[in-house]
């Protein structure tokens, strides 16, 4: 089957003015035990031998053997790395892209370290060079190897996203790679994978994407399709994170839900940027290795506080697909109800909830403000920033 071709634009930061721009993503399959069918579904991709990229902890968890027996019985040769580090470098990145030359296919399988060390292996494959010499926005020439997501978390999104974050260790640079040519031509979504994830990385990674969600639903950048994919977002993620942490084992209903509410919410920050919490959350990771989850699950209510003034019906709209009820409040109280929800989830599901509790010290918060500053994402945050702002922000966070 020949597929027509789709038109991918540009990643701008403009403001919503009625006149939008929104970016398709690749095909979804979603569903418990989907994972089943991948094997003709890769074959109609037109592949026969396939790499799949994961972690050891998902080998040993044996979800790397309910993804390979499909394969097999659809008579699909399959290949294995399965050492991606969090954070994946850019020396393993290079590495897989070695030995995926040799395969016709990739699957990313766990979460977003996996899906994005695939994502950048892939693109080296059929672009030549080294992943560094392709940082940033834009850079990658030629489509790279067919790409297949495999989440096993309901975090970042990855599986539907045109970024991959790679980690230049000689640079000390996180680079954002960034093309619509990575966006995976196919994610695989199926709750059961996510079935064993432990507590902590469920609430962290859970936090990381209600955080994409509520900064894309109060993005500048939002307009309606995003807003539509942020705010169900938000609703799943707000009544199923507390689920998914108590019993993620058994409850296939928070984890269903989980999930799409991590894709949705990925979608939607995919057309609009994120927003100053990520901004910040950066420089937290960077400095001082905080997980990106958690510096995003530790920051948002307190960011959300400070944007709330900038359009308190959305904040009031947050609130409502939290949970909360607004009856008989003015609008000023029911848009405050909306950062009192995320502060009391991120507690509920045992995130930390002070920087202080990573060593981080009043004198370290003149070089994180300064770094919050680069962030691209502040251009479109519902409230403009400045580093007095960000020094606040910080310090309300000690
Ligand atoms: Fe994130």
């Amino acid at each position: 089957m020949e597929y027509r071709k789709v038109a991918y634009l540009p990643m701008t930061f403009v403001p919503y003015t009625k006149t939008f721009r929104f970016n398709p993503f690749g095909g979804m399959i979603f569903g418990h035990g989907v994972v089943d069918e991948i094997g003709e579904e890769i074959k109609k991709l037109g592949a026969n031998k396939v790499i799949v990229i994961t972690d050891k902890g998902i080998a040993e968890a044996g979800i790397l053997q309910k993804v390979k027996k499909p394969l097999k019985d659809a008579g699909i040769e399959v290949g294995v790395f399965d050492n991606v580090e969090t954070n994946p470098s850019a020396d393993t990145v290079n590495a897989i892209a070695e030995i995926a030359k040799d395969y016709e296919l990739v699957i990313g399988l766990g979460g977003g370290s996996a899906i994005d060390a695939a994502k950048g292996a892939a693109t080296v494959v059929t672009n030549g060079g080294k992943i560094e010499d392709y940082d940033s926005w834009g850079g990658i020439g030629k489509p790279p190897l067919p790409i297949v997501a495999m989440p096993t978390t309901a975090g970042s999104g990855a599986e539907v996203t045109p970024w991959a974050v790679i980690t230049d260790k000689k640079r000390g640079w996180k680079m954002a790679i960034g093309s619509a040519y990575i966006i995976p031509s196919l994610a695989v979504c199926d709750p059961d994978l996510t079935l064993t994830l432990p507590p902590n990385l469920t609430a962290e990674t859970g936090m990381d994407a209600i955080t994409h969600a509520i900064e894309a639903y109060t993005s500048w950048c939002n307009q309606p399709v995003s807003e539509a994919l942020a705010l169900k977002a938000i609703q799943l993620i707000g009544n199923n994170l507390r689920k998914a942490v108590a019993r993620g084992d058994l409850n296939k209903e928070a984890r269903y839900n989980m999930l799409l509410g991590a894709s949705m919410a990925a979608m939607a920050h995919s057309n609009t940027v994120c927003g100053i919490c990520h901004g910040m959350a950066h420089p937290l990771g960077a400095l001082f290795h905080i997980p990106h989850g958690i510096a995003n699950g530790m920051l948002i209510s307190t960011v959300m506080e400070f944007n709330e003034m900038a359009n308190p019906e959305k904040f009031e709209n947050i609130a409502v697909a939290m949970g909360e009820n607004i009856q008989g409040l003015t609008l000023l109280e029911s848009s405050k109800k909306a950062a009192i929800a995320v502060r009391k989830l991120a507690e509920d599901v045992g995130l930390p909830l002070h920087l202080s509790e990573f060593g981080i010290k009043e004198k370290d918060i003149e070089e994180l403000a300064e770094e919050a500053m680069k962030s691209p994402d502040r251009a479109v945050n519902a409230r403009a920033t400045k580093k007095e702002e960000f020094i606040e922000l910080y310090r309300k966070m000690l």
